[in-house]
């Protein structure tokens, strides 16, 4: 059995639903609600819309709006943030640009938003969206940093801008790349934005009532060196990315959070707690907070991981495995971060090819954003085919009966022998029977 085969197997039960989840919405190809039919064809002659180069990446969920971003990968995407509608009743809705098409306009000279990657809804109706800034991100015609990245912060309410922080020069680096946002709500004045720069690779922490932000370095955001090799439908490729991956959990007495993170590159987990994220003097003394950061354990092979979302209700803290077309989750109430004690939600090499956003709503429903980012970046993309997807579903079906549900016992030591093949997802191994039974119990006494 190949190392892929078993760190995979950690992991989960008879439950239907997880590895065939519900798609909510696919496209083979995008398309924009133009305010014209005039409007489209001059967009698309000339070129500032080339339907093939967009392709969603992010995704937020606000009320009745799913937010999407598209990165400007290539000329021609229309706009790089827009929505659609929860109760489209289309399997492929059209987007719609946000806040406007003004505002993804790239004929001016300091164009409101260039290019995010991740963005982040808050409780005071607040959409937080981190902007890398570039365009032609993997173009022959070459990368452009259009403008430096910044930190765009909408009203939900009104759908307008109410603020645009540029991050500093000082916290820039030459391969500074800015694509994954956590937001740590304290009021709503208060709040705090951590934005992941994986190319620098560094953290720079945003205070909202100050309007300021500082940086943190520490090796724990490296690439790890032997991680780099990944291989996603059959395309295979070497990716260096640092820190990425970035999770809070809930604030603990004192106010403060545990910010979980993690490099691509890498098959390890860590913590900080934002108590010493949120003090800037501490940010200028590498020496004084180097302990603060911890090692939380290791996944196992071919386990690099990309994003990742905590839930703070039930403490679930959801990731993707790129390498695996998978959704997993940890409880993080768990004491070990191992590869045993590692739950699997969904996983399916139709459906779930590079799931590449992860967010649960208020509802506490789960939504991924799977989209097939290294065949578009290495290979090609089938049009005929559907290559981009939203999955949903709550939270409480996606953890039945995986270690990430309260109902199991904390203790892991029963998940050692849950296994089973990748491919055929009927092929329980032998070691599967008794366990099964312990949970064919526990359910019953639920
Ligand atoms: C998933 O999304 C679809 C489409 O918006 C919606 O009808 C359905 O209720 C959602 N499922 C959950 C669990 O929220
Ligand atoms: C916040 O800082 C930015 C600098 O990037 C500045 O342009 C903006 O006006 C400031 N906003 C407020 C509300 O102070
Ligand atoms: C990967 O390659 C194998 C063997 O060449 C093939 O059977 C399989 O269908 C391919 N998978 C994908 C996702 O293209
Ligand atoms: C911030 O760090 C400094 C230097 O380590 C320390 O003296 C100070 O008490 C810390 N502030 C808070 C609010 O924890
Ligand atoms: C957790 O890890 C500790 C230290 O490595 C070990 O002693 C303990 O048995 C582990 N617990 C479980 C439930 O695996
Ligand atoms: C797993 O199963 C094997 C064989 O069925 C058994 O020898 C082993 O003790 C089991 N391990 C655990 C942790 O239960």
């Amino acid at each position: 059995m190949s190392p892929l085969v078993a760190s995979l197997l950690f992991v989960s039960l008879a439950r239907a639903a997880i590895d065939a989840p519900n798609v909510a919405f696919k496209w083979k190809q995008i398309d924009f609600h133009f305010p014209s039919t005039q409007a489209k064809l001059d967009a698309t002659t000339s070129k500032n819309f080339i339907p093939e180069h967009n392709v969603p990446l992010g995704l937020e969920v606000h009320g009745d709006r799913i937010f999407i971003t598209l990165p400007r990968w290539k000329q021609g995407v229309a706009a790089s943030l827009a929505y659609i509608l929860k109760s489209d009743k289309q399997d492929s809705p059209v987007l719609r640009p946000y806040p406007n098409w003004r505002a993804h306009d790239q004929g001016v000279p300091n164009p409101e938003i260039v290019s995010p990657f991740r963005m982040r809804a808050d409780a005071c109706d607040r959409l937080w969206v981190l902007d890398t800034g570039s365009a032609n991100i993997v173009d022959r015609d070459g990368f452009k940093q259009v403008t430096k990245p910044k930190l765009l912060i909408y009203d939900l309410k009104t759908d307008s801008l109410i603020r645009s922080y540029t991050i500093p020069d000082d916290q820039l680096h030459e391969d500074s790349f800015f694509a994954n946002i956590a937001v740590e709500e304290n009021g709503c004045e208060d709040n705090f934005a951590y934005l992941g720069d994986l190319g620098q690779p560094g953290l720079v922490v945003y205070d909202y009532k100050r309007n300021t932000s500082w940086i943190f370095k520490h090796a724990y955001f490296n690439m790890s060196p032997t991680a780099g090799h990944m291989v996603v439908a059959n395309i295979s490729f070497e990716w260096s990315d640092g820190i990425f991956g970035l999770a809070l959990s809930d604030k603990d007495a004192e106010g403060y959070s545990t910010l979980y993170f993690h490099p691509m590159t890498s098959y390890n987990e860590f913590t900080v707690s934002t108590k010493t994220l949120r003090n800037e003097t501490l940010s200028s003394d590498p020496v004084a907070f180097k302990n603060h950061f911890k090692l939380l354990g290791t996944r196992g092979p071919k386990s690099q991981s990309g994003v990742s979302f905590l839930h703070q209700k039930t403490g679930v803290l959801f990731y993707a495995l790129v390498q695996l077309n998978a959704v997993l989750c940890w409880r993080t109430c768990l004491s070990n971060y191992t590869m045993e004690s590692q739950g699997r939600v969904f996983m399916n090499d139709e459906v779930m090819v590079f799931p590449n956003d992860i967010k649960v709503d208020d509802d506490d429903t789960l939504w991924v954003l799977s989209d097939k980012l290294p065949v578009f970046m290495y290979g090609y993309l089938d049009y005929h085919d559907y290559n981009f997807r939203i999955i949903n579903a709550t939270v409480k079906d996606a953890i039945r009966g995986t270690a990430c549900d309260s109902k199991m016992p904390k203790d892991d030591y029963y998940l050692k022998n849950i296994t089973r093949t990748r491919s055929d997802g009927t092929a329980w191994r032998s070691g599967v029977v008794l366990p099964l039974l312990l949970l064919v119990l526990l359910s019953l006494w639920s």
